[in-house]
């Protein structure tokens, strides 16, 4: 059961709880003012909230938003999110945080964020619980003006948080449960029910089709793989870009065995294909004038009698042979077909997203995503989409040399390089061995951001939908990439 999110130029008498904003000591309204929350030892950092009692008996939450200097829409979803989990024991809200922002701030784009806080913040993954403690939010009220424009920036902005919420219940759903079949159902009836199409792949089809990658990943499975194409075509499109997600269902590292601390977590080596996923599920609803493909190779990695040996070598679907030196580094086997077939369908420009690298997460830590690519027009159209939608990602370098690193003896090319070190941008290169000639390509190893060890604003722990935000501000702002 979803929220209900509205819109009301001043907060509703019926409402059970209100919630406002308060800058770092300028905030004053409601009956409170801030001497009085200092006495109460509130400071208004980011994310701190106070509950206080109201004027006619009521609650109050505050919530801290920080230094006025720094205050912008990614302060305010936080805070959103920070809220809507104070206020669970509350049928009804009202939210009074668009007032805090200057008259110069976008006001779409705040109250958009406003949303997308309020329903990621207050999103729970409940499916295993027998007492869930389920929030008894139904209504929100969002206060403040600017009428039917600022009502469709909220309406913009729960879809894209409620198609980022599907994506975190893929990644959340445990790896013997979300079997690659099962994934490539749930996607076809996503398809049917938001309006894009879906195309599955079963295991005949995937051999005759050569995803030689793919096929050596998922040999060591009793579950049979899937690929999925997603098509979104809307009347008079302004170009075609292709998506391309890792979708390993469950990452035990293959016969190279990750160790028991390690595979922890790996139910979620799918968060790129449920971005993808969430992606198309929000723009099919939102519409875009952009045609958009979705390429997602679906598998589990695991360790059965006849998994892929260390030194084996597969072909790829561009016909590239890969000698396999670690069968943990499935991640890029895969993808290698994805990209292979992105690449056949000659778009405009690709985007791949990935759970990659551990690598990734020492250089970037657990929140931003490492950026790389061929084509820095497109590089800086992808980082400008996630600046604009709250994702943090930062440009990592594809040197040439490490593509000497990839040197086999045996095949084209091998898996892995000899040294642990620049371990994001060995595979970012692998990866660029398969994207078409002159094709624009970006790729985001979001291995860190993908999942979340902490509960702050919007973020809960688990999967976190990471790079639906990223993908539907790019679609929608997309222009043919100029290098
Ligand atoms: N799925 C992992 C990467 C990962 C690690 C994602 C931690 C999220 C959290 C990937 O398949 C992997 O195992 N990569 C190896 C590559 C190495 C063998 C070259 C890694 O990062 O150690
Ligand atoms: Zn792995
Ligand atoms: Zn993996």
């Amino acid at each position: 059961m979803s929220i209900t999110l509205e819109l009301a130029r001043t907060a509703p008498a019926d409402v059970a709880a209100t919630a406002v904003g308060a800058v770092k000591g300028q905030f004053e309204g409601g009956g409170l003012d801030w001497a009085h929350l200092a006495g109460l030892g509130f400071e208004g950092k980011k994310g701190d909230v106070r509950a206080v009692p109201g004027p006619d008996g009521g609650t109050t939450f505050v919530v801290g938003l920080g230094p006025a200097e720094e205050l912008d829409a990614d302060v305010l979803r936080s805070a959103a999110g920070s809220v809507v989990r104070a206020a669970k024991r509350f049928a009804s809200l009202s939210v009074d945080l668009l007032g805090a922002l200057p008259a110069t701030h976008d006001g779409r784009g705040a109250a958009q964020a406003i949303a997308e806080g309020l329903v990621l913040g207050g999103y729970q993954f409940s499916a295993y619980k027998s007492d869930p403690k389920r929030s008894k939010l139904e209504r929100i009220v969002i206060v403040g003006g600017g009428g039917k424009r600022v009502s469709t920036a909220i309406d913009r902005g729960r879809v894209i948080a409620e198609a980022a919420c599907w994506a975190r219940d893929l990644a959340n759903e445990p790896g013997g449960s979300l079997t690659p079949a099962k994934l490539a159902k749930q996607a076809v009836a996503e398809g049917a029910r938001a309006g894009f199409e879906v195309t599955v792949w079963d295991e005949k089809e995937i051999r005759k089709q050569k995803l030689g990658g793919l096929l050596g990943v998922n040999r060591g499975s009793e579950q049979p793989a899937r690929f999925l194409h997603l098509e979104y075509a809307p009347a008079k499109a302004s170009g075609t870009v292709a998506l391309v997600g890792k979708g390993i269902t469950f990452d035990s590292g293959g016969l190279s065995l990750k160790p028991a601390d390690g595979m922890i977590g790996m139910k979620g080596d799918m968060g790129g294909a449920a971005a993808v996923l969430g992606a198309f599920s929000a723009i099919a609803t939102l519409g875009a004038k952009v045609r958009v493909l979705g390429f997602l190779p679906i598998t589990d990695n695991m360790t059965g009698g006849d998994a892929t040996r260390v030194g084996d070598v597969l072909t790829a679907r561009n016909g590239k042979t890969i000698e396999v030196l670690n069968t943990d580094a499935e991640g890029r086997l895969i993808l290698a077909d994805g990209l292979s077939l992105a690449s056949e369908a000659a778009p405009d420009a690709i985007v791949d997203l990935a759970t990659l690298t551990g690598a990734c997460m020492v250089a970037l830590g657990e929140r931003i995503a490492g950026l790389m690519g061929n084509d820095q027009g497109w590089i800086d159209q992808v980082h400008a989409a996630a600046d604009a939608a709250g994702e943090k990602v930062w440009p990592l370098p594809l040197p040439s040399y490490l593509r000497g690193k990839l040197d086999s003896e045996l095949a084209d090319m091998k898996n892995i390089t000899n040294t642990r070190y620049g371990g994001a941008l060995a595979a970012g290169v692998f990866l660029q061995e398969f994207v078409g000639e002159g094709i624009p390509w970006a790729h985001l190893d979001i291995a860190g951001p993908a999942d979340s060890s902490e509960v702050e604003g919007e973020l809960v722990k688990g999967g976190t939908g990471f790079g639906v935000r990223t993908l539907v501000s790019l679609l929608t702002a997309y222009t043919t990439p100029r290098p």
